[in-house]
């Protein structure tokens, strides 16, 4: 195998190592299908996630975080870079380049929780056949022992195991979603990718799950890529974050330091829509808010994509596009002048 020198390209404590990833989708026209354009969902973005902490991967509709999710859990080729996984084996491989039968036990580690637990149950099937069909597929026990298993996983996520016999539509969205996670982790993953997992929960429901998410992180030694376009929710569950803007990552860095200072202008303009307990509280600076919409993925814009939007632009913004870069606190930001700009946070 291929594998051994993958080894060591990745750091002991890094569960998922995103490389350079790309994923174009060209756009066609006419009956002849001629391309007549490109859409960058994904350019160019590389970024780790830490074996047990929670990764965020905020921005507007558009931006390209479902994309990230699909890649690394393969449900889509990618156009360009690896991805490195660290399975629980300890054995790193690149994702990118597995075949079928690799791919399909990989598969077993990494999840996905999804965002509508409405559309994504079988309303047909009972409990028991939802939460342990994945047992099923991979023959993991007799019918009795995956019967025990269900009603085990039932009980993790804080539903009565007796409800094992019972169909979805006897249960409320919050309660749905506790299937959906407790389905996610019958295989037990190392790693669960939860896209707009909360989003469409009442904001006291979708504390309690995220809360469940956090105490299953403890218990079971989970890894999270949590996307969402509440940076509220973002700020409680999530150790770091990524912030896209059509396709590229903007800045990365620990959720409480980006909170309180941020480093791109863009980042600053998310977190002037955070609801503030004590807006007094921020030393009375003017919050910047979001100007302008996004713009059209076909035709990003030249230079810094964010520029047509950001109030501190200027001709080198228009001209030269930034690359990712670490500044002096360790942080990564795609902006030529992180250094002098002072933005605004939320706590301040
Ligand atoms: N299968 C596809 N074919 C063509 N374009 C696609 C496809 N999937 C995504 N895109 C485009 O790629 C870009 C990124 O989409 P993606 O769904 O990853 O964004 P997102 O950040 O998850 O947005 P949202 O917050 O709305 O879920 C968008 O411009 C989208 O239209
Ligand atoms: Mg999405």
């Amino acid at each position: 195998m291929m594998i051994a020198p993958l080894q060591d390209a990745l750091d002991k404590d890094t569960l998922i190592s995103v490389r350079g990833v790309k994923k174009f989708f060209p756009i066609y026209e006419g009956w002849k299908r001629r391309e007549v354009a490109t859409i960058k969902a994904v350019d160019d973005i590389s970024f780790d996630i830490r074996k047990g902490e929670t990764f965020g991967l905020v921005g507007e509709s558009g931006s390209g975080k479902s994309s990230i999710a699909r890649l690394i859990l393969r449900a889509y080729d990618l156009t360009a870079g690896e991805i490195l996984f660290r399975r629980e084996s300890g054995e790193v491989v690149d994702i990118t380049r597995l075949g079928d039968r690799d791919m399909r036990s990989i598969r077993r580690e990494m999840q996905m929780i999804f965002q509508d637990p409405y559309s994504s149950l079988n309303p047909r099937m009972r409990l028991l056949d939802l939460v342990g069909e994945p047992l099923l597929i991979h023959g993991m026990g007799t019918p009795a022992e995956i019967k025990d298993r269900v009603a085990e996983l039932l009980g993790l996520v804080g539903l009565r195991p007796e409800y094992v016999m019972r169909y979805p539509h006897a249960f409320s969205g919050g309660q749905r979603q506790r299937i959906g996670i407790a389905r996610a982790l019958a295989l037990n993953p190392s790693f669960i990718a939860a896209d707009e997992a909360v989003s469409a929960l009442d904001v006291s429901v979708a504390a309690q799950n995220i809360n469940l998410m956090q105490d299953l992180q403890e218990k079971l030694g989970l890894t999270y890529l949590f996307i969402t376009h509440d940076l509220g929710m973002v700020e409680h569950i999530s150790d770091r974050v990524g912030v896209m803007y059509l396709g590229r990552l903007m800045e990365v860095g620990p959720t409480d330091a980006m909170f309180e200072k941020p480093l791109h202008p863009y980042t600053e303009a998310l977190l002037a829509a955070v609801p503030q307990p004590d807006p007094r509280g921020n030393r009375a600076r003017k919050r910047v808010p979001l100007k302008g919409e996004i713009a059209d993925a076909m035709n990003v814009p030249s230079g810094c994509p964010f520029h047509p939007r950001c109030p501190y632009a200027d001709e080198a913004c228009r001209k030269e596009t930034p690359e990712l870069r670490t500044v002096a606190s360790g942080r990564q930001v795609r902006c030529h002048y992180a250094e002098t700009l002072d933005l605004v946070g939320v706590s301040g």
